[in-house]
């Protein structure tokens, strides 16, 4: 008798790279509508995802009993209700180190539109305003501090040492020896980074730790002219207090690649604010990063069901 294939449903998009592989159909969606996937889902063994799907409960119960796995194409994994997974026996894979190159590089590319007025120089310039008064701000020997000092925190120290920047991190949970290995001076508290740095960027996952570490108390903290970076997580700086600390003018610029919600209202605070330079989202959405990705967690996907099947499960 012919066993039935194990099914797979990616139901965001990303590049899945091949989708032929021996015992297994993977079926890609693309950005599915969520009542299409929640419509689909009984009819799978897993579903891999991006930041887009919310996996909680409303749609664990609609996938019933047969989903095993669910694979993040990417590193955090707050989108997922972590808890009412493992209670149904769920188990949840994500492709950590993949797309972290880009990340970083997204977070730096943020830092030096801020310094430089980018966006605020490219609307201008198509408005008809031919602006040559704004003043920028150089990062060589300026201070860089980083919140956060996991796999793309590190990766944004080391590109910034190549920008001449003197690095200091903040990071409770990483070894001494960490910080003295990348040259990076440390921080005993997040009030001790703030007070020094020029330009301060966030690299942890959004926990609730870390939901509105930086609100307004620690964005006074920074010197006058500072400038902020989140290419983390939405709320990890609180909205309002970035966008009050920019109308202010207590910061230079900011530059925000997430936001709480997504995609954004459009009367969200953000889009009004002064000297704020936002993307959608797109940290891992580089071609190499996505190429990665794909592979990364199709094949731990795979892999974990088979590990099930030969389990007998
Ligand atoms: C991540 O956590 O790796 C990113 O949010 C990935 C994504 O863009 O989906």
């Amino acid at each position: 008798t012919q066993v039935a294939p194990l099914r797979v449903l990616i139901c965001d998009e990303m590049n899945p790279g091949n989708l032929e592989h021996a015992g297994f159909e993977i079926d890609y969606g693309g950005n599915l509508p969520r009542e299409e996937t929640l419509r689909r889902l009984p009819g799978y063994d897993a579903l891999i995802t991006r930041s887009r799907t919310k996996v909680d409960r409303e749609l664990l119960e609609a996938a019933g009993e047969r989903l095993k796995v669910v694979g993040r194409g990417g590193v955090g994994v707050d989108n997922i209700d972590l808890e009412a997974c493992s209670r149904r026996g769920i188990l949840v894979l994500n492709a950590p180190e993949s797309n972290n190159v880009s990340a970083a590089e997204l977070a730096l590319a943020h830092l030096m539109a801020a310094a430089r007025g980018l966006t605020r120089s490219d609307r201008k310039t198509r408005a008809g305003e031919w602006d040559r008064k704004f003043l920028g701000v150089e990062l060589k020997d300026k201070t860089l501090g980083i919140v956060g000092l996991g796999r793309i925190g590190s990766i944004v120290a080391d590109r910034a040492q190549g920008l001449r920047l003197n690095v200091v991190a903040f990071d409770p949970y990483v070894p001494e020896n960490k910080f003295e290995r990348l040259g990076i001076t440390r921080a005993t508290t997040l009030d001790d980074l703030l007070a020094q740095v020029d330009f301060l960027t966030v690299h942890t996952p959004l926990t609730e730790e870390t939901q509105g570490m930086i609100g307004a108390r620690e964005l006074a903290l920074l010197k006058p002219g500072a400038i902020v970076v989140n290419a983390a997580r939405g709320g990890i700086v609180e909205e309002g207090a970035l966008v009050d600390a920019l109308s202010a003018g207590h910061l230079f610029g900011a530059g925000v690649d997430v936001f709480v919600d997504e995609p954004p209202a459009p009367d969200h605070v953000f889009l009004g604010a002064p000297n704020l330079g936002i993307t959608a989202h797109l940290g891992a959405n580089t071609r190499e990063a996505q190429e990665r990705v794909g592979a990364e967690i199709v094949g731990r996907v795979l892999a974990a069901l088979q590990g099930d099947v030969s389990k007998g499960a």
